[in-house]
């Protein structure tokens, strides 16, 4: 099995997520985060308001139904389309370019014509049953939404929900660029085959930034890190070098871009994504989007494929622009001058998928052992009686209840042997699981027992596990995770 049908197979069975609607059969691209994801992906988009706040953003949350006029001024009504194609056999449909892609032909075609052209010449067939493929069509990403008379569509993104706001965020923001604005939230997009678990949907959740920049100051954001990166740039070259000499030998055009590839690529780490598996990959000129002058992409790779989990793309004045001309309303932040751009945009769901891929290590014995950092874990802690008789099932209740005031999301399993909730608690990656056995009982002491090394030391007072909040702050742990 390979590592992602490794973490979707885990992920069912422990309720990180699943496939949504699956009692009426399931729909391709729509899944549901269990309880254990849920507290995962909400730990990522804390971490993510973390770095943009430290550095000033501000948060704004804006509707997911956007009328029509906002996004054919942004050009996602005319310009939001794939070219697809359908199987004439087994009817199945296809991006062109993810099946260019898949015989190393890396091309978007710019229109039907040439889509049809190419798909004739590699004499591609359809990968599901090798059958006939048809002439290719547009296939539109937005899901329209018709209301009394009214077309609106749900986000393709959030960002225009934060451009149209522009003017009442800068007033907020005392006049002054530069201006950091981060939304989290759904978008939409009608994809033409969903796959993947959480890599290719029709919903999905996403972290985007908009930070807007005096056009004419270059550097109002530099990069410092001196780590050294992949980086693959759009003529296929790969470059090993920090982002700050990456800007000095004209890899990265600019500072303020590369400053926040840098955010980036700290975010993916501090949430716990193995940064040896990452790279940054810059945007061929074909496959830019409508908006976009030049992006570069976080890409983390899955088995031996790469994935986009953020894509950090200069925007210039594009957006602000259209709106201004479709809108009348002035959208300058000074003398007529509008903010240039740049966007770093996470795909939520993917960057989740990466971390539990990251964090997921077999032990000798063939167990699971899923490595979180403390503060992602789902549950911080778990208490387990030794067994349920004697009295321990209620005392551990007790003590139970005690830690669960201070750390809301301590979790209790008595069901089963120790051993079994111990290997549950690993593949779910609590770190510290409490147990209490009949020392409990005689001397009020507890065993705390560590994930990674399965260590524990014993006569713990169960006391000295009330005095710290939260439960992950309290100096003992650290004895135990040496
Ligand atoms: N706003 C970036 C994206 O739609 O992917």
């Amino acid at each position: 099995m390979g590592e992602l049908d490794e973490i979707l197979e885990i992920s069912k069975r422990r309720g990180f997520f699943w496939p949504s609607f699956s009692i009426y059969g399931g729909v391709a691209g729509l899944n549901d985060y269990g309880p254990l994801g849920s507290i995962l992906k909400d730990r990522i988009y804390h971490e993510w308001k973390r770095i943009y706040s430290s550095i000033g953003g501000i948060e704004i949350d804006t509707p997911s139904v956007t009328p029509e006029t906002v996004l054919k001024a942004s050009g996602h009504v005319d310009r939001f389309i794939d070219l697809a194609v359908g199987c004439n056999t087994c009817k199945s449909k296809f991006k062109v370019e993810s099946l260019l892609s898949d015989k190393g032909v890396e091309k978007v075609p710019e229109n039907v014509e040439e889509a049809w052209n190419l798909i004739k010449d590699i004499e591609i067939k359809c990968p599901r049953c090798g059958g006939q493929l048809g002439e290719p069509f547009e296939f539109h990403l937005m899901f329209p939404i018709d209301s009394n008379g009214e077309r609106y569509y749900l986000r393709p993104e959030t960002a225009q929900g934060i451009f149209v706001n522009f003017k009442l965020l800068l007033n907020f923001n005392r006049g002054k660029l530069p201006m950091i604005v981060y939304q989290q939230g759904k978008g939409y997009r009608n994809e033409i085959s969903p796959r993947q678990g959480l890599i290719r949907q029709k919903e999905f959740n996403m972290g985007e930034v908009e930070v807007f920049l005096d056009p004419d100051v270059n550097g109002t954001f530099r990069p410092d890190s001196t780590e050294k990166l992949t980086l693959l740039d759009r003529e296929g070259k790969i470059h090993r070098e920090s982002l700050v000499d990456a800007v000095n030998k004209g890899i990265i055009q600019s500072e303020d871009h590369a400053y926040f590839l840098q955010k980036t690529f700290e975010f993916a780490v501090r949430i716990g994504i193995d940064r040896e598996r990452l790279r940054f990959r810059q945007h061929r000129k074909d496959e830019l989007a409508h908006y976009s002058r030049d992006c570069w992409d976080l890409e983390f790779r899955i088995d031996s494929s790469w994935v986009e989990v953020t894509g950090i793309s200069d925007r210039g004045t594009f957006d602000l622009g259209n709106h201004q001309k479709s809108s009348g309303e002035n959208l300058a932040f000074e003398n007529g001058r509008l903010a240039r751009v740049i966007e770093p945009a996470s795909g939520i769901d993917r960057m989740f998928m990466a971390v539990l891929i990251s964090s997921m290590v077999k032990r000798e014995n063939g167990y699971n052992n899923m490595k979180l950092l403390e503060y992602m874990a789902p549950y911080p802690v778990a208490v387990l009686p030794l067994q349920k008789k004697d009295g321990l099932s209620e005392k551990a209740k007790e003590i139970f209840s005690m830690i669960r005031e201070m750390e809301p999301y301590a979790y209790y399993d008595e069901s089963g042997t120790i051993g079994r909730r111990y290997a549950r608690q690993d593949e779910i990656g609590t770190p510290y699981c409490i147990t209490i056995d009949y020392d409990t009982l005689e001397k009020d002491v507890v065993t705390i027992r560590d994930r990674d090394s399965t260590e524990q030391i014993t006569g713990v007072p169960y006391k000295d596990l009330l005095t710290h909040s939260p439960f992950l702050t309290n100096p003992i742990l650290k004895k135990v995770r040496k």
